[in-house]
């Protein structure tokens, strides 16, 4: 089923960060395979969603549907329904083709008619950025039609045989990082878009290229899967060459190893023309490309096998964000259990004591959702005012924990010139939805990555603790914050356990929460 109206959706607000880049090679501790999926669906229907034409980062106007409708809305009952639900990013180098090829799936899949290209074209036209047309689709914003570039992480929704997808057009640009962490943070799989233009992608994969630091940045953000595209091989300069799509894959899989990858599992390269939509929806013509007999993207995404979730879990919903609609509605991905309709439930880490009173996927109601699906939950028993992004919905058995301190492990990629990693050190820390300012406090213990020796806290002999660290070092170390934060560790919930520290807008290191203090502390005893 397709449909070709505009929803209004929000857009995910974070203050643009000036970034520059990182050049991290993470060991494979990055790895994990926790991530995983549902198969769990209730509702169909592929609908642009976006913010149309919202040039700030406000939260969520109320849509029509959503709102003042509701009782009109059918809620789907969950047997309906069998397609199971993918969350997808696309990230890559600013001009990669990120929004060109998400803004084709939508016009492939029938969602965008004729008569909507041509207003682009002409918009694009006049803007001097004839090329742009179809990154239009996903770029919804004046600013972004003005400069060709994203800003905000743009959504749509597409299906293929079996799978229901959410894309989630993340930006390249690197001042715009944080906002590719939101999205990256909310996906399973990851869509690598590389531009095969002569000189673009060395641009992108350099010291200072976005490729690098979405690829490491994607790991660890919990996204198990990447599909890589080598995108606009119709250009002038590659005209589907082998050659030239050999190069960069040779090129690009030593890379995706050291990040943390199993490339042989877990990625899988394809070449395509984002802007011509050859080898996207049907495979390869032959007079196209001759060398080419893989699958094409449909193909990979439709078939990409990501483990199952377990739908029975504990409730934990990072919230991303929230707005008042007759009642107090917080949104997020649901990384682990079922929320439904009644259920009673603790926003943390106040503990406030709710009650879900209402449930929708993609604009439309639910009387249950699984884990990995992105909702919108109305809850009761709690104004908006007193819930920020960053807090949890949480099961109240076994919720999830809040602390102002926790031990992590950390991989320390780039620090800004001169700067020592030692005790005092302030950062900004990305840890599933939250945002931080934080110190450490203490380096515990540096550990030798060629030993494998992963922290063992009944291990007899620690490893040296240091005074300071350089580049590359992998440490445990202590973590403060100054408000309280609901994390878990990585062992046990690789979603909320694992997270970003960035100073002055570049990525300085990767890491994984090892240790959290007792239950009813909030932070461990002197
Ligand atoms: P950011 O959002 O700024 O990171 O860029 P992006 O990765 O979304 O790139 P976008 O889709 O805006 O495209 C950038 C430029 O590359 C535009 O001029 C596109 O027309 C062009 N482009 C994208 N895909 C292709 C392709 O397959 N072939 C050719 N020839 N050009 C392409
Ligand atoms: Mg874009």
């Amino acid at each position: 089923m397709e449909h070709n109206e505009q929803a209004d959706a929000p857009p995910f607000s974070h203050a643009p960060l000036p970034a520059e880049q990182d050049d991290g090679a993470a060991d494979d501790w990055t790895r994990d395979d926790a991530d995983s999926m549902a198969v769990d669906s209730y509702h169909s229907g592929a609908l642009a969603e976006h913010a149309a034409e919202a040039v700030d980062a406000a939260p969520p106007a109320p849509s029509a549907e959503a709102g003042t409708h509701e009782d009109a809305q059918m809620v789907v009952d969950e047997e309906e329904e069998t397609k199971r639900h993918l969350n997808v990013v696309f990230i890559g180098h600013v001009d990669a083709g990120k929004s060109t090829a998400g803004g084709q799936i939508l016009f492939l899949s029938g969602q965008v008619d004729d008569r909507t290209i041509q207003k682009y074209e002409k918009e694009a036209k006049d803007k001097s950025r004839e090329s742009w047309y179809m990154a239009y689709i996903m770029d919804t914003n004046e600013e972004e039609r003005l400069k060709g570039k994203t800003v905000e992480v743009g959504r749509a929704h597409f299906e293929t045989e079996n799978t229901r997808f959410t894309i989630l057009d993340a930006p390249g640009h690197k001042s715009y990082v944080p906002n590719m962490i939101s999205g990256a943070s909310q996906a399973d799989i990851g869509v690598l878009v590389i531009s095969a233009r002569k000189g673009e992608f060395e641009t992108g994969y350099e010291r200072g290229g976005q490729t690098r630091e979405h690829v490491l940045l994607a790991k660890t953000l919990g996204v198990a899967k990447l599909i890589v595209v080598i995108n606009k091989m119709d250009e002038p300069t590659v005209q589907w060459s082998k050659e030239r799509y050999d190069e960069i894959e040779g090129k690009m899989v030593p890379f995706l190893k050291s990040s943390g990858y199993n490339v042989k599992k877990d990625v899988q390269f394809l070449p395509i023309s984002g802007l011509c939509g050859t080898n996207m929806k049907t495979r390869m013509d032959k007079s196209i490309c001759s060398w080419w007999d893989g699958p094409c993207l449909f193909e990979v995404l439709d078939h990409i096998e990501v483990p199952l979730r377990d739908p029975n879990g504990p409730v934990r919903m990072p919230i991303i964000d929230k707005y008042k609609d007759m009642g107090t509605i917080v949104m997020g991905k649901l990384e682990s259990g079922t929320i439904r309709e009644g259920d009673s439930l603790f926003v943390m880490p106040n503990k406030s004591n709710v009650k879900v009173i209402g449930i929708s996927l993609d604009e439309k109601k639910v009387r249950r959702a699984g884990p990995a699906e992105n909702v919108r939950v109305k809850l009761s028993g709690i104004e908006e005012e007193d819930i920020m992004a960053g807090f949890v919905l949480s099961s109240i058995a076994n919720h999830v924990g809040a602390f102002t301190e926790f031990n992590a492990q950390l991989q320390i990629l780039e620090l800004l010139d001169n700067a020592i990693f030692t005790a005092g050190y302030k950062a900004v820390l990305h840890i599933h939805s939250v945002v931080e300012e934080c110190e450490i406090v203490d380096l515990i213990e540096e550990v030798d990555m060629k030993k494998k020796n992963e922290i063992d806290p009944k291990k007899k002999k620690p490893g040296r603790k240091p005074l300071f660290v350089k580049n590359g070092a992998v440490v445990v170390c202590r973590i403060q914050v100054n408000n309280l934060i609901c994390i878990e560790k990585f062992s046990d919930f690789p979603q909320l356990g694992r997270f970003t520290l960035r100073t002055e807008g570049k990525t300085v290191a990767v890491g994984k929460v090892v240790d959290v203090p007792p239950i009813g502390s909030t932070k461990f005893s002197a």
